[in-house]
């Protein structure tokens, strides 16, 4: 568990969530149990992502992936763990307020929501359905890749928001940012797979096409995807619009999601 979630992955979901809860007045130390939370259960879907039945990579994080370096049961147990240490951690940061054990509530519920069959494991069940098989149409892959990759970011923001006691209106511009940033953030993946230096990115690059992965490089080729992952940012930056300068975070961290070569 400690090799997989100490490796020194790029915290994304963390910092979205701290940055969405400082964006609306909340204290980041309120809200780092859920932001310790989600990083474990993203921790979590890699280790397990990378197994031979699904994926089957050896390079994460710039280390051998857990199976590699452990074996294939230490891999899936430490997985197993990780999930569900990370709703050990929220439940036990409910019983302590503040914020209220009703916020708490409302993450528990988003979080298990979005990882869960209707989210990230919905999107993973697609994806690995998919391999090999007929091309998936746009649709498919947009929805494909919402849940398995978006579902978990648009969660984020949507816990720092109700921790940091945003209303109803602010949490749902900081969701639509999540889940434009989510879709972004794939569309990236996708590109850097095909174009990615496997030493800056610490995972292998070129096995989407190895493994006829439905992506949006294959779908719509490199350029149109670049596009679309500008287009999805800058969707994600007007839904700031509305927020003052404490949303910079969340502004340079979209334009992070573009730029980004790991
Ligand atoms: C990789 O996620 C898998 C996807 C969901 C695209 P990240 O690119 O956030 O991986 P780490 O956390 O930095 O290792
Ligand atoms: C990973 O997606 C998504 C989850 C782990 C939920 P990919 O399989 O496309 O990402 P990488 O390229 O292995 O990081
Ligand atoms: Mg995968
Ligand atoms: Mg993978």
């Amino acid at each position: 568990m400690r090799y997989a979630l100490l490796a020194g992955g790029k915290r994304l979901r963390p910092l979205l969530c701290l940055a969405a809860a400082e964006t609306v007045g909340g204290r980041a130390q309120d809200v780092m149990p859920a932001a310790c939370a989600l990083e474990m259960i993203h921790t979590y879907s890699l280790i397990h992502d990378d197994l031979p039945a699904m994926d089957d990579d050896e390079l994460r994080r710039g280390q051998p992936t857990c199976h590699v370096a452990f074996d294939e049961a230490t891999a899936i147990l430490a997985g197993d763990a990780l999930l569900t240490l990370a709703f050990q951690i929220l439940s036990t940061a409910a019983m302590d307020p503040p914020p209220p054990v009703e916020a708490w509530l409302n993450v528990i519920h988003a979080v298990s929501t979005a990882a869960g069959q209707y989210g990230m494991v919905l999107g993973q069940s697609l994806d690995i359905a998919a391999e090999g098989g007929r091309r998936m149409t746009l649709d498919q892959l947009q929805r494909m890749h919402a849940l398995k990759t978006g579902a978990l970011i648009e969660t984020s923001l949507e816990c720092g928001a109700v921790l940091g006691a945003a209303d109803r209106e602010q949490i749902a511009r900081l969701k639509r940012y999540g889940s434009k940033i989510g879709l972004a953030f794939q569309v990236v993946d996708d590109i850097l797979n095909v174009e990615g230096d496997p030493a800056i990115m610490g995972k292998a690059a070129g096995t989407d096409l190895a493994r006829h992965k439905s992506t949006y490089p294959a779908l719509l080729g490199l350029d149109a995807s670049k596009s679309l992952a500008h287009r999805l940012v800058g969707e994600a930056l007007h839904a700031l619009d509305a927020f003052d300068g404490r949303a910079d975070v969340l502004r340079a961290l979209a334009t992070y999601v573009l730029e980004r070569q790991r």
